[in-house]
């Protein structure tokens, strides 16, 4: 540990909720204080004490360009001169919003958020809004932000505790989120063809959508089996349900069209987030 991120993670203790500003940058992952940076240029880091880092995070995936890639710099530094908030429209959002639609054939409309959580929250109010139905059908190790009704079943389970492959234990991630708030999430085994034809069988008819990550990011990197996303989908269209594909890492990195492209998939809803926002610009 530096001395100087050592005497700031103190300070930080005092003011701080674990001394940091969120549980994935703290003692919970570090097991103690974390280095405190600078300043990144590229794939390069710099700590406070002027030591030199090569960046295998990137800000969680949020920064194919790396860090304070001039052009970003650039344009974000012109944009903030210009005054940051109108509380009404911007020519840039229909501009954004237009490239979206032409990169992306499976999306006509698009809504804009501060975070993944947020475009989430909003993608599972739309599913139930529209279908009329209650029940959200997530995967064990899928992560959808941290939203009380999907922050179940999030991280890995010891064997002990993952109960029936037909009938997870569902476990929410944090105390303080009351059972109500997920009594409607089913959880399922990902990558199985029969638990989700089972889960379908028993629950399709009232879910409002099955949300799935396209490559499961969030434990280990797990490619889906071969048809295993398209036979979600095609059980979606078969039981009313809505097919919510999560892109928030997958996004505009596995291809331009990012899962949906890669494996040929038409999901009715599907959220991007850290790609775009670093300002990644296809082709
Ligand atoms: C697949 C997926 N969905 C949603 C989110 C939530 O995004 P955010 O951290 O911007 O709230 C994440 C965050 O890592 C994610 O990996």
């Amino acid at each position: 540990m530096t001395n100087t991120s050592q005497s700031l993670f103190e300070r930080g203790m005092k003011v701080l909720v674990e001394g940091v500003s969120s549980a994935s940058r703290g003692p919970a992952t570090f097991g103690g204080a974390p280095r405190y940076m600078s300043h990144g240029q590229g794939a390069r880091l710099y700590d406070v004490d002027g030591r030199e880092y090569v960046d295998w995070m990137m800000a969680f995936g949020a920064l194919p360009l790396g860090h304070a890639h001039p052009k970003v710099v650039e344009v974000v530094t012109r944009e903030v001169a210009r005054g940051t908030h109108f509380a009404t429209a911007l020519e840039v959002e229909v501009e954004v919003a237009e490239m979206l639609v032409a990169l992306l054939p499976h999306v006509d409309k698009v809504r804009f958020a501060n975070t993944g959580t947020e475009a989430a929250m909003g993608a599972f109010r739309l599913a139930r809004g529209h279908t009329g139905r209650r029940k959200i059908i997530k995967f064990e190790g899928h992560y959808h932000g941290w939203w009380d009704a999907v922050l179940v079943n999030t991280n890995p389970l010891p064997p002990t505790m993952f109960g029936h492959p037909n009938d997870p234990v569902r476990i929410p991630d944090s105390s303080g989120i009351p059972e109500e708030a997920w009594k409607d999430t089913i959880v399922v085994r990902w990558n199985d063809f029969g638990a989700i034809e089972r889960a379908m069988r028993l629950h399709g008819g009232e879910a409002a959508c099955v949300v799935t990550e396209g490559v499961m990011s969030n434990m280990g990197v797990i490619p889906p089996k071969p048809g295993y996303l398209k036979h979600i989908q095609d059980l979606c269209r078969k039981h009313g349900a809505l097919f919510y594909l999560d892109e928030t890492v997958t996004g505009f990195r596995l291809a331009a069209g990012g899962c949906a492209e890669l494996y040929g998939l038409e999901p009715d809803i599907v959220t991007y987030g850290k790609a775009l926002g670093a300002g990644c610009r296809w082709p």
